[in-house]
């Protein structure tokens, strides 16, 4: 596939950014049909803008602080004529104008399987609750805090002895696999959202590969 002919993404990260990481590097196999072009982050010292730079990446921090900071971030992202926007451990809330000025085209990953234990410490939620499945979910962003439609998801096993640590170890191998995913399903036109719901078509089709934790056989 010609580089130019792939949808151009715009990662927001705050964080060490391993999601940033593993959209990366799907975008450096020729048969992905989309690419990190930019990062932007909240914070300075963000280990995503290093992994961004590292392979030529533009990186951009802006602070906060700064006047109109959802309008500028807004504004890079339109300089690079960006298609997607992928929230990858970016810890703000995006305001409304922003949601809506790219309405349809942000997506984030959480680490459970929502609508459960949406917002901060999504796993520790999970060993509190002493459910014994949990995941990770792909979805794209609406107004609220980890409510828009869904994507994909993978459930992963709450084993006996985790800590936050384990699970969200766990956890976050699946993040690497179907964040990529997504990406794929929406640059080859799989996945739509249309009036808050979500649409597959081409290949996509419910797995029969789910399984129920703990096993009993
Ligand atoms: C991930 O667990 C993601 O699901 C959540 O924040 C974490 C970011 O991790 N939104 P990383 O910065 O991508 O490593």
């Amino acid at each position: 596939m010609h580089p130019r002919t792939r949808l151009r993404v715009g990662v927001l990260a705050s964080g060490r950014g391993s999601n940033l990481q593993a959209l990366i590097d799907a975008g450096q196999k020729a048969d992905f049909p989309a690419e990190v072009v930019l990062v932007l982050s909240d914070k300075k010292n963000s280990y995503a803008l290093e992994r961004a730079s590292m392979v030529g990446i533009r990186s951009i921090h802006l602070s906060p602080k700064e006047d109109d900071f959802y309008r500028k971030l807004g504004d890079e992202i339109e300089n690079f004529e960006t298609d997607l926007i992928c929230c990858a451990g970016f810890i703000r809330i995006l305001p409304p104008e922003f949601v809506s000025r790219f309405s349809g085209r942000i997506i984030n990953i959480h680490p459970s399987l929502l609508p459960s234990f949406p917002g901060l410490h999504a796993q520790k939620k999970a060993l509190d609750a002493g459910v014994t499945v949990t995941g990770c979910t792909v979805h794209f962003v609406d107004e609220g805090v980890d409510t828009g439609p869904i994507i994909l998801q993978a459930a992963v096993p709450v084993l006996p002895y985790d800590d936050e640590e384990t699970l969200s170890e766990r956890i976050l191998v699946y993040e690497h696999r179907i964040y990529p995913l997504a990406v794929r399903l929406i640059a080859e036109g799989s996945v739509h959202c249309v009036d808050g719901v979500v649409l597959y078509s081409g290949n996509v089709h419910q797995g029969s590969s789910g399984f129920i934790s703990p096993v009993t056989e």
